[in-house]
């Protein structure tokens, strides 16, 4: 035995290493397993905290994956222990997977503390997965490992590539238009996810997948190898090799997810033009370990970054195209290069730092990551904006905007919920032109409630059939990473919080101001606080909200500019080992 492992005292061994009634009861039951007597004889115990479901079809593949990991962990001389947790899945779930991440973070958080491992690994994918199990494993601290479930292959419809998600709003919106058939949109549907995977696009499942690689809790190329390469399997099994390492090395997540490690994060995500939910997500997870995060981090951090990556809903290309390209650690390197990595000495749950791993890296492709001088968008990142309409902040991508929307002023045409926009959106008489901000309440996280991905309202129909593709649209709901436009999101206060958003009316002129990060409602003062009043005094408790799950999520939900976390849930609360259950 080398002398750091004679050092660490494994947390396992308070189950299984007593002579006594306790350690009995915990092997005993184990054994049930056909698990020899030698496995529990100090080796290190890795936890696989699975997300398989066959309701996630993004993560279905897993158990396959898992079973990599395994290899990976009993060639280095560990024991795996696969265990389930909430799978929050993004096509299926509804009213939206948002609704349950932190319901997810809680049976993670709590699975790992009250269970015999020593660290764990995280099978993640679809976009919610991702964060709710950085969430929870982060308010535990163990040596924790992410292994993404990697991308699906390219979309493919009639010869062309299609990326997902951003192919159903295109179409849809070509239906609508006239453009193609009904028979056309459905005949899509195979060709837009012909593999095992996540969406191929840079959305939010890539986008936390290069949060998750770039904040250093997984290894190089996680974020791009396709699910179905070879290599994902190798990369699972290398994984799990390492975690048994980093338990002799008591590498916790805290000493990875440290605030350096954010900065490069939010860095990152301008150069790969990433998903709006990351703000949300990275606060959340921040919150756990206990890290401090603005919003204005974002401004100060990833604004006059360059979006370096050609890949669809803002540029060109998909998942696989990246990997060939050279993936994240291609764009680390690029960063750093220039100068635009912001601390190339935080250390990555591969023991080196960020640097090390990626100093080095090949770019194959410059159009798909793209050199320094020739980006998509010079001045990437994600507008951070404030004013009368949104005191505690919203956000727009700019890299998903037209440029010429990003300074405007236009009558606001106002839905008063989801239900409202859906019911009066394709009405021929909406007094409604293309210089009008579409404006769309109680779509936030105590109002949808779970803030679902509704805020790229898509456009009445006979402003798509005048040929208008993008129109100024705000509300206090979320966007799939997949979707663009001139889109202003996780407006906070929402309005179901009483945030201003509540009080636009029909015609109130709204200014949009990119460039000076300003949100602004035409109205004095005086006559907010009256309309603001008067809405106080109309609310009255919906009867949905008083029991089940949406009553714990509403009253203890933060609003956007706090991640969305539950008040009760940020901190780490460690992983001391609980008091014996007999
Ligand atoms: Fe699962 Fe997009 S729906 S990754
Ligand atoms: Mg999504």
């Amino acid at each position: 035995m080398t002398e750091a492992k004679k050092k660490i005292k494994l947390r396992s061994a308070e189950w299984f290493g007593t002579q006594d009634k306790n350690g009995f009861m915990y092997r005993s039951w184990m054994k049930n397993q056909g698990i020899p007597d030698h496995e529990f004889e100090g080796k290190p115990i890795i936890g696989i905290c699975n997300t398989w479901s066959e309701l996630t079809p993004c993560n279905a593949h897993f158990r396959k994956l898992a079973e990599h990991v395994k290899r990976g962990i009993l060639e280095a001389g560990g024991y795996p222990v696969e265990f389930p947790v909430f799978s929050n899945g993004e096509s299926n779930l509804r009213p939206t997977a948002m609704l349950t991440r932190n319901l997810a973070s809680m049976d993670v958080e709590e699975s790992i503390r009250g269970n015999p491992m020593d660290a764990v690994v995280l099978l993640v994918g679809c976009d919610k997965t991702t964060p709710a199990l950085l969430m929870g494993a982060a308010s535990v601290d163990l040596p924790t490992i992410v292994v993404t479930g990697g991308p699906m292959l390219n979309g493919k419809l009639n010869g062309k590539n299609i990326g997902s998600g951003t192919a159903v709003w295109q179409l849809h919106e070509q239906v609508k238009a006239g453009e193609i058939s009904m028979h056309d949109f459905i005949a899509a549907e195979a060709g837009h996810s012909r593999s095992a995977g996540t969406c191929n696009t840079m959305g939010t499942a890539s986008t936390m997948a290069c949060m998750a690689e770039s904040l250093g809790t997984s290894l190089p190329h996680n974020a791009a190898i396709p699910a179905v390469d070879a290599r994902r399997y190798v990369l699972a099994h290398l994984s799990g090799m390492r975690i048994v390492e980093m338990v002799w090395e008591d590498l916790k997540l805290s000493k990875v997810l440290t605030r350096e490690a954010f900065e490069n994060a939010i860095r990152t995500n301008a150069a790969i033009g990433g998903s709006t939910n990351a703000v949300i997500h990275l606060k959340a997870i921040a919150g756990r370990i206990g890290v401090p995060l603005e919003l204005e981090d974002w401004t100060r951090i990833g604004r006059g970054t360059p979006t370096l990556v050609d890949l669809l809903p803002s540029g060109r290309f998909l998942m696989e195209e990246f990997y060939y390209a050279g993936g994240l650690p291609g764009v680390l390197r690029r960063l750093g290069d220039n100068g635009l990595l912001p601390h190339k000495d935080a250390l990555t749950v591969n023991g080196k730092t960020i640097w090390q791993n990626c100093h080095d890296a090949p770019i194959y492709d410059e159009e798909v990551i793209r050199p320094i001088v020739k980006p998509l968008i010079a001045d990437g990142g994600i507008c951070v904006l404030r004013g009368n309409l949104a005191p505690r902040g919203a956000v727009l991508k700019p890299s998903a905007a037209t440029p010429a929307l990003m300074q405007h002023r236009g009558r606001a045409v106002v839905f008063e919920d989801f239900d409202d926009y859906k019911a009066r959106i394709m009405d021929p008489n909406l007094e409604v032109d293309a210089s009008s901000v579409l404006v769309m309440k109680n779509c936030g996280p105590m109002g949808y409630p779970g803030m679902a991905e509704v805020g790229n309202m898509g456009l009445p129909p006979k402003l798509l059939a005048q040929g208008i593709k993008d129109m100024v649209r705000i509300s206090d709901a979320r966007m799939s990473g997949t979707a663009y436009g001139t889109v202003v999101l996780h407006v906070a206060p929402e309005a179901k919080a009483g945030g201003p958003l509540a009080v636009v009316r029909e015609g109130d002129w709204i200014e949009l101001d990119c460039a000076g990060n300003r949100l602004h409602l035409d109205i004095s003062d005086a006559e907010l606080q009256a309309r603001l009043a008067e809405w106080a005094a109309k609310q009255q408790p919906d009867p949905a909200d008083q029991s089940g799950y949406r009553q714990l999520y509403v009253q203890h939900v933060l609003q956007a500019d706090e991640g969305c976390d539950f008040d009760f849930l940020r901190g780490c609360r460690g992983s001391a080992v609980p008091r014996h259950s007999h």
